[in-house]
């Protein structure tokens, strides 16, 4: 059999505690922190379709755009600083991925994300702002600092914060603040497009501003977590936090594991030469190829340059810039469906039917595009149906990602890793992750002006591999307590190779790490 199936959940640990106040703040805060990643990924590619943004700081893609309809519609937007606009972004969040991991260590999560919010305010106002090409990408660089800042501290925050039974569900919610950042900024380019005088674009990109300033306030008015307040010596604060926090006195359990799992992890000397041991090579192998699968689904084409596909495949503005919304809807509305289903029909079916459904649909808009537009990229007149057929397809492709890689991209590597690899396989995943959004962002312009309609066979061809991998290789992760995640690479018939018997003893819910004394209780 390809993987572990289901796995008995009956001796997990439960702490006590309940949904309080405090932890539905901390929710919103978390969302605070999608939005913006979710802003920032949706603005980009309205923005760059606006004639009056391309007029003033991108003229030759502007004359190439007003050009008559002989020139060759694949390459119309091809353009290096175009692209280093949009990708700018995720290289300076790489960068700075790396970097908030120790700021968060030492000072806490709460400093990290007012860290991130003062930086995206600083983004947003120089991008609002912005008089030529140099304000644009510095301010977009900044605007990357802070994601970089915010995606290292806003979900371990949660994690930290949330009841052990709320962690899956709070995860997903990460990722669906998410693509409701992206479909506001959607609908903002949609009505901002539409001012006279062509200034709108300020308004998109200086609207940043709003959520910067809500996750700045809100990191200022939060508490930070227990986890960090013991790791930072304030041990009897950190118990009265977590009784507040749940809502609960008997919090003794808990807390005297939050205290043992921070002393462990302190014996750590190495937690990146750790990585690198035969039993963390499943984690490892995980912690790449998932962010990077995650990317070459080809959903960022969709996400950052919706406008401009569709704009290059025949429509309007405006009704590029409306398609863009509804894609963006279709997003947010399916990435639902990811919430309800993921713990009752379980992560491998969810992935293996979203590759399904994604690799249907990228083959039927590769052969639309390709009937219509050819090699050459000449359309000629085209036809209402073949435009509904087109959105179609797209809006299918991106439900099937929104319920599958999307949320399981960050919430399977989140609940794989055992504690004393914690942090560091996290960082690896958030780096491959926004170095492959990077990569993609930066090549799409070029990669559709020279492969034509076969950029949706490319990245096909990547989620037919990517299924593969699933089938054979990803056990079924659902239901089973983290504590209790190392039996799933026991029992696996490939990764048993690595991971033997005696590598992760579970002992009634506490799980001792052979060779040190980590106890794994988050
Ligand atoms: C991905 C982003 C993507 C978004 C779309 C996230 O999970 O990491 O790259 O743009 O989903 O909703």
């Amino acid at each position: 059999m390809p993987a572990a199936g289901g796995f008995d959940k009956g001796n997990g640990k439960g702490y006590p505690g309940k949904l309080t106040p405090f932890v539905t703040v901390t929710c919103i805060v978390a969302a605070m922190g999608g939005l913006i990643f979710g802003y920032d990924i949706g603005i980009s590619g309205g923005v760059t379709s606006m004639p009056s943004f391309l007029k003033r700081f991108f003229p030759s893609v502007y004359r190439k755009q007003q050009a008559n309809s002989s020139t060759n519609q694949y390459c119309q937007y091809n353009s290096e600083t175009l692209t280093l606009f949009t990708s700018s972004l995720y290289l300076a969040a790489l960068l700075s991925s790396l970097v908030a991991s120790s700021v968060t260590r030492k000072f806490g999560r709460k400093k990290s994300m007012l860290f991130g919010g003062v930086l995206f305010f600083a983004g947003a106002l120089i991008n609002g702002f912005a008089q030529g090409v140099w304000m644009l990408i510095v301010g977009r660089l900044l605007l990357g600092f802070g994601i970089g800042f915010a995606n290292q501290s806003v979900p371990l925050y949660l994690s930290e914060m949330a009841p052990y039974k709320y962690r899956g569900a709070l995860n997903i919610g990460f990722q669906l603040s998410i693509t409701i950042g992206i479909l506001i900024a959607n609908v903002l380019n949609y009505f901002f497009a539409k001012i006279k005088g062509g200034w709108g674009w300020r308004l998109s990109l200086g609207g940043a501003m709003v959520p910067a300033l809500i996750i700045t306030i809100g990191s200022l008015v939060l508490p930070d977590t227990p986890n960090s307040m013991i790791e930072r010596g304030q041990r009897d604060e950190a118990r009265e936090k977590l009784r507040k926090i749940r809502g609960v006195n008997d919090v003794d359990e808990e807390f005297n594991d939050l205290v043992a799992a921070s002393e462990a992890s302190k014996q750590v000397e190495h937690p990146w030469g750790n990585l690198l041991k035969r039993k963390y090579r499943p984690h490892l192998t995980m912690a790449i190829l998932i962010p990077f699968f995650q990317q070459l689904t080809g959903i960022n084409v969709i996400m950052f340059y919706a406008p401009v596909l569709f704009n290059t495949i025949g429509f309007g503005n405006d009704a590029s810039l409306m398609s863009a919304v509804i894609t963006g809807l279709v997003n947010a509305c399916a990435t639902l469906v990811s919430i309800y289903g993921v713990d009752k029909w379980g992560r491998r079916s969810l992935f293996l039917e979203g590759g399904t459904q994604m690799l249907i649909c990228q083959a039927i808009v590769a052969a639309c595009i390709g009937a219509k537009f050819g090699v050459d990229g000449n359309p000629g007149e085209l036809p209402k149906w073949y435009a509904v057929v087109v959105v179609l397809f797209i809006c299918l492709y991106v439900a099937a990602f929104a319920w599958s890689w999307g949320p399981l991209g960050w919430l399977v590597p989140s609940e794989i890793f055992p504690l004393e690899i914690r942090s560091a396989a996290q960082s690896v995943n958030v780096s491959v992750n926004m170095a492959f959004t990077f990569v993609v962002a930066q090549i799409f312009l070029n990669m559709l002006c020279h492969l034509k309609f076969g950029l949706f066979i490319f990245f096909a061809f990547f989620v037919l591999v990517m299924s593969i991998f699933i089938f054979f290789f990803l056990p079924e992760t659902n239901g089973i307590p983290i504590e209790e995640m190392g039996q799933v690479w026991k029992n696996h018939w490939f990764w048993s190779r690595y991971v033997g018997e005696d590598d992760f003893v579970s002992n009634g819910g506490v799980e001792l790490q052979k060779g040190s004394n980590a106890i794994n209780n988050v």
